[in-house]
């Protein structure tokens, strides 16, 4: 039996007890009657420990407050969350994400923030038509390229999308050569990439990758070899607590003065207050500014605060938005979540005009097509410098349905 038939004999069983009707051949509920019934499950996989905890918290506060906001229902239905802590690890991916899928049979699923688990989610995900995953970090450029999936949808970038303009912008800024360092895993083999690619537009040169396992943060040495070297300037990605981490150290270094720290956004989001002078004054690239000028990103950063006692994110953000496009394509087809395809079709054709980032739209590839912006730390927060990037669009190689 597909996991369908059982939902709707559960609502037709449920609708029978609570009306006092019974459930006789001839009763045909209407969608409606039917997706009053029972909870919309949402499965969450996310980091709840470790380097990413920040990230994995901040996506669920502001997913959770977003459709608080909203009545706390989505299309009418009351709402079961079953969040596991994906504890970064990519060999239990397919058991929490098969747990979530066949044990907790949730509607949707969303996660995750580490892109090695994205890409191994999105294979077993491609491989069914239920549930719906939506991505709210993770930038694995796979998951909206070759493993795309008319169910996968993701509201926050691919790799690629803030880390190449990141690679112009030192070029922009007079910079030859460059070292860039990282975590070797997708995202940050991905970001570095990107971020050559970039700066090679520019006739700017990396003279050395580092790769350092992740969420390894024993910087000494390869900061060491970055001194030596003395690159223009040097492309960073790494995220959560291992970002506060290397930019105390490369100030400590006594790198900071010298050596120009660039990087996609990661590097100072969120971490702005614990890194403190560390990460003052670094400029990076990424689809949100705190002090971006619009009417929802005050209302958001003012509710978020209030909810939590502490600033919004980039995370949050992405995690907003999720709430957003869950709470638009479930009103869109009255509830009835089962409907896979309605459901897609209105996640496909969505637009979320009321973001804290600005407006974006869903790309053919589940993507978002989004401005990417420059930024400056300053007084711990992100301030804007301008765009440096309008209306990105992911490049998307691969995706059969792009
Ligand atoms: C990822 O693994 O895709 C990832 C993790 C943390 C970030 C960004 C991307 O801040």
């Amino acid at each position: 039996m597909s996991k369908n038939n059982k939902s709707r004999r559960h609502f037709i069983a449920g609708a029978a007890a609570t009306t006092g009707l019974v459930a006789a051949s001839s009763f045909i509920p209407s969608r409606f009657a039917i997706g009053a019934m029972a909870p919309i499950k949402v499965g969450i996989l996310l980091p709840y420990s470790g380097t990413y905890a920040m990230l994995g918290n901040s996506i669920t506060n502001a997913m959770k407050m977003r459709i608080e906001q909203a009545g706390g229902r989505m299309g009418g239905r009351p709402i079961d969350y079953v969040a596991v802590d994906s504890e970064m690890s990519v060999p239990k991916a397919p058991q929490n994400t098969n747990k979530l899928i066949q044990k907790e049979k949730v509607d949707f699923l969303v996660g995750p923030v580490h892109s090695g688990i994205a890409a191994a989610m999105a294979k077993i995900m491609g491989q069914r038509k239920t549930p719906i995953m939506i991505v709210p970090n993770a930038g694995s450029n796979a998951v909206t390229g070759p493993l795309c999936a008319p169910n996968i949808f993701r509201t926050s970038f691919s790799n690629w999308q803030p880390a190449y303009p990141g690679g112009v912008l030192m070029g922009k800024e007079g910079h030859k050569t460059c070292v860039t360092i990282s975590w070797k895993y997708g995202a940050g083999i991905q970001m570095m990439a990107a971020g050559r690619d970039g700066f090679a537009t520019t006739g700017g040169k990396s003279v050395k990758d580092i790769l350092l396992p992740f969420p390894n943060v024993e910087f000494q040495a390869h900061l060491s070899e970055i001194a030596a070297l003395k690159p223009d300037c040097v492309f960073a990605f790494f995220s959560g607590g291992g970002a506060t981490k290397f930019l105390k150290d490369y100030e400590a270094a006594g790198l900071k003065d010298k050596i120009p720290l660039y990087g996609p956004g990661f590097l100072t989001e969120g971490v702005e207050k614990a890194a403190g002078s560390a990460a003052d004054g670094i400029k990076t690239t990424l689809h949100y500014a705190s002090n971006l000028d619009n009417q929802a990103n005050h209302k958001f950063r003012a509710d978020y605060e209030a909810a939590f006692g502490a600033s919004a994110n980039v995370f949050s953000v992405q995690g907003y938005d999720t709430g957003s496009l869950l709470l638009q394509a479930a009103a869109a087809v009255g509830g009835d979540v089962e409907a896979t395809a309605d459901v897609i079709n209105v996640m496909e054709t969505s637009k979320v005009p009321d973001s804290p980032r600005g407006p974006w739209a869903m790309s053919k590839a589940h993507n978002p097509i989004q401005n990417i912006y420059l930024r400056q730390v300053a007084d711990g927060q992100q301030k804007l410098l301008g765009i440096a990037a309008e209306a990105l669009e992911d490049p998307a190689a691969g995706c059969k349905m792009a």
